[in-house]
């Protein structure tokens, strides 16, 4: 399967972020990986929906809507997004995640679902014929700039085998926390398909996203 980069907008430059969505365009990347928090499901609280449609109407480039909020189903109807849009839920956030994620689907989205790090693989089997794509969190949600949690190697080999088994073999596995070249090559091995990648690997002060793209990228396709 194609291996994916998905920005982690949370992460980009805030004040400028026509410029950095441009500078994303031009170095290829395939999502714009848009974290939207609460203050509840995470303790913390990012972009909005007046932001995600703004930034709907300026680019081309696929969303990736990473929800980290409780009760999901009230508010995907909020987004204008399109069919190769994915809207992806916690599987932690919601006591009807499979109606959640049908209405995803009804909404002529993709449907994704996001574990947590304590949350086993096994979690989502009964789900499986309802995703487009599984979110394996590699930190603790909420927060940019976390470290990689223990287990996340075999976990996402985990993952992939369970979806293989069911059936599902091109389901893809985004990783998200803590992306930095070593992590994504070492995620990339364990069955990995999108990256989604932050201060770790992407936004970084002495690298220019273009740049940081392609040396990610070339790590990835280095044996
Ligand atoms: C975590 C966020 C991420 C990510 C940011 O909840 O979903 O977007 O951690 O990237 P890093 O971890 O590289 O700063
Ligand atoms: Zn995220």
């Amino acid at each position: 399967m194609k291996k994916l980069l998905s920005a982690s907008l949370m992460c980009a430059d805030l004040i400028n972020l026509g410029d950095s969505i441009k500078k994303l365009e031009e170095a290829g990347i395939e999502y714009l990986h848009i974290d939207i928090m609460d203050g509840a499901f995470v303790p913390n609280i990012t972009l909005g929906f007046d932001l995600i449609n703004a930034i709907k109407e300026v680019t081309d480039i696929p969303l990736d809507i990473h929800m980290m909020v409780n009760a999901p189903s009230n508010l995907i109807g909020r987004m204008k997004l399109g069919k190769d849009d994915i809207i992806c839920v916690h599987y932690e956030s919601d006591v009807h995640i499979h109606r959640t994620l049908t209405q995803i689907r009804d909404l002529g989205c993709k449907a994704g679902i996001a574990i947590n790090p304590q949350t086993p693989p096994e979690s989502i089997e009964f789900l499986a014929d309802s995703i487009d794509m599984a979110l394996v969190m590699t930190v603790n949600p909420g927060f940019a700039g976390q470290k990689i949690f223990a287990g996340a190697d075999r976990k996402t080999a985990k993952m992939r085998r369970l979806l293989d088994e069911w059936g599902h073999p091109e389901i893809p596995i985004e990783v998200d926390g803590n992306i930095s070249p070593a992590n994504g090559k070492m995620l990339c091995k364990n069955g990995a398909d999108i990256f989604v990648l932050g201060t770790s690997s992407l936004f970084m002060k002495d690298k220019s996203i273009k740049q940081a793209a392609e040396d990610f990228r070339k790590m990835l396709t280095e044996e």
